[in-house]
């Protein structure tokens, strides 16, 4: 088995790409089964530029191969927002449900539908190798959040041919559609080619 180091602090990201991963010859561990890691701050304006400054950073300090996402979520009635602000997009610190509450409190005096997607884009850095995919999932947005499954801005983001919300589903189910299954899909077929 090859490890791998997943570059996230973020448990429910953890768990979907260990998932993703899992019947693979590959094994998915987290930066914090090897020690302290180092905070990254994103400071590109792209996914992934922020993507590859996480895998480079933990790559650098462990020099082991390392994946990493950078991921969030494009509000069209918001112009793109909070892309990719999303998991600070109420303020340094905040919950899950601050960010929730703030995207219904700017969406409510808009027009529906709020149409919206979510984006990953999944990359690979092993100190030579440099790899990327991007992975998109359409929907939108609802007003009033639903389930308690998944992470982020899933209670409020039903996706394209479904009624339910993203927190509404298993793992499985959301992993079978999902914008990140999709990226790190696509990156562990790259993977076989290097
Ligand atoms: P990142 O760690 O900079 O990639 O932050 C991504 C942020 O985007 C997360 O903290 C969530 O707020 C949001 N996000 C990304 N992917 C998902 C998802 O699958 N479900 C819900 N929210 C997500």
């Amino acid at each position: 088995m090859t490890k791998i180091i997943f570059a996230t602090g973020n448990a429910g990201k953890l768990q979907e790409v260990k998932k993703i991963f899992e019947n693979s010859e590959y094994e998915i561990i987290s930066p914090t089964d090897l020690g302290n890691v180092v905070e990254v701050e994103e400071t590109e304006n792209t996914f992934e530029g922020n993507a590859f400054l996480k895998a480079e950073a933990v790559y650098n300090q462990f020099k082991l191969p390392v994946m990493a996402d950078d991921s969030g979520l494009e509000i069209d009635q918001l112009q793109g927002r909070p892309g990719v602000l999303s998991a600070r997009y109420a303020g340094e610190n905040c919950t899950y449900d601050d960010n929730n509450d703030k995207v219904i409190k700017e969406l409510e005096p808009l027009a529906k539908p709020y149409t919206a997607r979510f984006i990953s884009c999944a990359v690979y850095y092993d100190g030579a190798a440099r790899l990327s995919a991007l992975g998109k999932l359409e929907g939108k947005i609802i007003s009033e959040k639903r389930g308690t499954n998944g992470f982020g801005y899933d209670p409020i983001f039903v996706p394209k041919d479904s009624d339910k919300t993203l927190a509404e589903m298993t793992l499985d189910e959301k992993n079978s559609i999902s914008h990140r299954y999709k990226a790190f899909n696509e990156l562990k077929t790259m993977l076989l080619k290097i």
